[in-house]
């Protein structure tokens, strides 16, 4: 099957994510007679052949949903090797490195897969993405994964140490990702693989003396504008509050504090002002009394959930020292 492919009805042979809830969901391989056990017992992945991607199936003690297998899903639910790259960096990343349908990607480390998944979909179908790992096993599985998503034309994974063997191809690229313990090492090299039309460069790192290293380097190969951003996620509480109504009725206004130019201005603000004085009928107090309710979204007071530190740059072929 391919993952960039949609189709309605699975078949044998399809990934299906089963969906229990949104902290329990499972990738797996339709396979005629076989069973998948969960929590909610027995699903036969014969019930499943024929239904629409999205149904609801019956399990031995209830039900799950089985859903088309998308990047963002499989982000969720692959099997990790390493840390992986989760939705909202990977959202930053594709933007900030300016992708769009063609566009050809230089990536290491490919890790687990996870942004390989989203860049492939952005640059699809004229784009290309050559990604490296230099953790043999792990190019092994990623490979077997892309080509069971249907990747393959549009990916290949590399073996590869690029910190002291670089990319190996030349001119090729529009955008370089680095996620990968030492990216200052792997900047000199990039240089020769963007296009002579330039290109983007992001890289990933959970320290910020790794950014400061990162930065010096791409400064001295002659990168512009680079720029380190974090992605956090701030969940607003959203709740309805009530407060009193506070009462300014009988706040006195000191016009001797004002200059004197304004004079004009002031007397006729203060004929607007209700005053105490003007509505003495005990107005003032009874508004003290009233209440006001109405919803609010609150931020949250510290904002948790560091995974590491985005630095971009652009390079132009003129950088090149
Ligand atoms: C954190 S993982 C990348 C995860 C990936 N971004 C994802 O979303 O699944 C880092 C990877 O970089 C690889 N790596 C580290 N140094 C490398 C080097 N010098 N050359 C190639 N790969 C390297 C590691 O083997 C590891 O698989």
């Amino acid at each position: 099957m391919s993952m960039f492919t949609y189709r309605d009805i699975i078949k044998e042979g399809d990934l299906i994510i089963v969906y229990l809830d949104v902290r329990h969901m499972y990738p797996i391989t339709i396979k005629s007679d076989e069973v998948f056990q969960s929590k909610y017992g027995a699903l036969k992945h014969n019930d499943c052949i024929g239904k629409k991607f999205g149904s609801v199936v019956s399990c031995t003690k209830g039900w799950v949903y089985v859903l088309f297998p998308t990047p963002e899903l499989w982000t969720l639910t692959l099997p990790h090797r390493t840390q992986i790259l989760y939705a909202a960096d990977i959202s930053l990343i594709v933007v900030q490195l300016d992708l769009k349908p063609g566009s050809v990607v230089c990536e290491a480390g490919t890790g687990s897969g996870s942004l390989s998944h989203a860049l492939v979909r952005a640059i699809l179908p004229s784009g290309f993405l050559y990604t490296f790992d230099f953790h043999e096993q792990r190019v092994e599985v990623v490979q077997n994964e892309f080509k069971a998503h249907g990747l393959s034309s549009y990916v290949k994974v590399e073996h590869r140490d690029v910190c002291s063997e670089g990319f190996g191809i030349d001119q090729v690229a529009d955008a370089v990702f680095l996620d990968l313990p030492n990216p200052w090492d792997v900047i000199p090299f990039t240089v020769k693989t963007f296009k002579l039309t330039g290109g983007r460069i992001c890289t990933f790192s959970p320290c910020i003396e790794q950014v400061q290293r990162t930065c010096l380097v791409l400064q001295e190969y002659g990168f512009l504008d680079i720029v380190t951003v974090e992605c956090l996620q701030r969940v607003y509480d959203v709740k309805r509050i009530t407060h009193t109504i506070i009462s300014f009725d009988d706040i006195k206004v000191d016009d001797t504090s004002f200059n004197k130019s304004k004079e004009d201005d002031i007397d006729g603000m203060e004929e607007q002002q209700p005053s105490s004085k003007k509505n003495g009928s005990g107005q003032s107090a009874q508004k003290e009394n009233e209440t006001i309710s109405h919803w609010t979204a609150i931020p949250p007071l510290q904002t948790p959930g560091h995974t590491g530190y985005l630095t971009y740059a652009s390079f132009m072929s003129s950088c090149k020292s």
